[in-house]
């Protein structure tokens, strides 16, 4: 019996891909599932799979940008199972890539409301019901190594992931005292179809301009990269390993620290020289209050 076994995590975008993974994964630990999805078809299809493989699911479809969609699946899930443990805030589209002036506002719209709003919703409504009992949980945000650093010609995707990294410290600083733990799942490149979100692009995100820099070679670029990153099964295991550890970062590429090295050198220097400028000396060893 694991620390999972007998509870209840909620999990949105889970009928393909990382989110999946996530499910197969925790319900291995004998977790009930409630599955989410924007794509009703593929939630039936992943809903028979891990049923197959002797999983309590319960489907719900869910657009995660409509928070009273995320009460319905709180209602069916309290029915259902009781209690909620642990939510896992994975729904994401990779939104439109190109340069700075070709990003028009439907399409930052519809990536701050399914990457950055959804993973708020989900926190809204679940966070609450998890408080309901002392046994504790979760709270699971899939940002991205793009949150960890900017990404060029991918604005809004990077805007959303960083703040999801953002927001989950935020969290973890308010519901520590809690009994439960935020985690922010941090990966580089996975194999899954997350370059084809156009699919799951709902009609009032469509736009009429056609953005030409989606042909680009840095799309195309991603796109390879995704083909070519790791097994997406890794994943799910990856997490249950990290969540078992209480690791906050949850990483899935060691060999992207060289990146993060870079950029906490560049904020090391950074710091260096504002302690050298002549108009900051009355800062130098003020000390600071942490909320
Ligand atoms: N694949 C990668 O290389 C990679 C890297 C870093 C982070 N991520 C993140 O992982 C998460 C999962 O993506 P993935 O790679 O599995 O992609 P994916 O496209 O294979 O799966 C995404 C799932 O989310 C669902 N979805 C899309 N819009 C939705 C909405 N509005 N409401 C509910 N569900 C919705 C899709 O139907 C799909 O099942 C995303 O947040 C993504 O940004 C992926």
């Amino acid at each position: 019996m694991s620390k999972f076994t007998g509870k209840t995590a909620v999990i949105s975008g889970g009928a393909e891909g990382i989110g999946l993974s996530i499910a197969k994964a925790l319900g291995e630990q004998k977790m009930n599932i409630v599955l989410t999805d924007i794509n009703e078809e593929n939630l039936q299809k992943a809903t028979l799979e891990l049923e197959a493989n002797g999983v309590c699911v319960l489907p719900v479809v869910l657009d995660v940008a409509e928070e009273d969609q995320w009460q319905a699946v709180a209602e069916q899930a309290i029915a259902r199972f009781g209690k909620i443990h642990m939510v896992v805030n994975n729904a994401g589209v990779g939104g439109e890539s190109g340069s700075i002036e070709s990003q028009n506002k439907k399409a930052w719209q519809w990536a701050l409301d399914v990457n950055l709003m959804g993973v708020v919703y989900g926190a809204k409504v679940m966070v609450p019901l998890i408080k309901q009992h002392d046994e504790g949980g979760w709270v699971v945000n899939v940002a991205s190594m793009a949150g960890m650093g900017g990404v060029p010609y991918s604005g809004a995707y990077t805007a959303t992931k960083a703040a999801v990294v953002a927001l989950s410290e935020s969290w973890a600083g308010e519901l520590e005292s809690k009994g439960i733990n935020v985690s922010v799942l941090c990966p580089a490149f996975v194999q899954t179809r997350i370059y084809d979100s156009e699919r799951n692009r709902p009609a009032q995100y469509q736009s009429d301009m056609v953005n030409l820099d989606n042909e680009n070679s840095f799309f195309n670029k991603a796109k390879e990269m995704v083909k070519n990153g790791i097994e997406v099964s890794i994943v799910g295991k990856r997490v249950v390993e990290a969540l078992n550890d209480g690791e906050f970062y949850i990483f899935t590429h060691p060999n992207y620290h060289a990146v993060m090295k870079k950029r906490s050198s560049d904020i090391d220097a950074a710091f260096k020289k504002s302690s050298e400028s002549p108009l900051l000396q009355h800062l130098v060893n003020q000390k600071i209050e942490m909320l």
